[in-house]
């Protein structure tokens, strides 16, 4: 075990894991931030997508060793009060489904829209494509990229 002192949605974290445990774990089980959602474990899915830096990141993937003095946000941490621009078009798309995939969709598009705030179709295809929703809302997830696009 290794004492790690992380930046977590704008507070510091200490937890005590070994080097090699994955962010996806450490955000669920030592500090309770269950947003995050485990689907693969291989990078495979995007369930598990949180921000270092503002940049889309797969946690399961992202050992707590690594982080340094990376700022994390979680999809708790995102917005204030649940109204970043993303978040407010999920709703007026009623995207959800079942949801267990939405966190990681919703943290990857926030990052898209980081770096493009313009993106054009083809490239909300390309930055969404690696992640899985088993309840098929990709049409209305492209539909809310669009609107948080024209909104932000
Ligand atoms: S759980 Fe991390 S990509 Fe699937
Ligand atoms: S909303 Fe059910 S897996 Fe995406």
């Amino acid at each position: 075990m290794s004492q790690f002192t992380i930046k977590i949605n704008g507070e510091s974290h200490q937890v005590d894991v070994a080097p090699d445990t994955p962010m996806l774990w450490v955000l669920r089980d030592h500090l309770k931030l269950v947003g995050t959602k485990y689907g693969c474990g291989i990078g495979a899915c995007g369930a598990c997508t949180i921000h270092v830096d503002g940049v889309a990141t797969r946690s399961c993937l992202l050992p707590v060793s690594v982080v340094g003095e990376g700022a994390i946000t979680t999809i708790e941490g995102l917005s204030a009060k649940q109204d970043h621009p993303i978040q407010l078009a999920w709703l007026e798309h009623d995207v959800s489904q079942c949801g267990y995939c939405q966190s990681g969709q919703i943290m990857n598009a926030a990052s898209l829209l980081n770096q493009n705030p313009d993106p054009t179709d083809s490239e909300i295809d390309i930055a969404m494509n690696g992640n899985i929703c088993r309840c098929g809302t990709y049409i209305r997830i492209k539909a809310a990229i669009k609107t948080a696009t024209n909104n932000s």
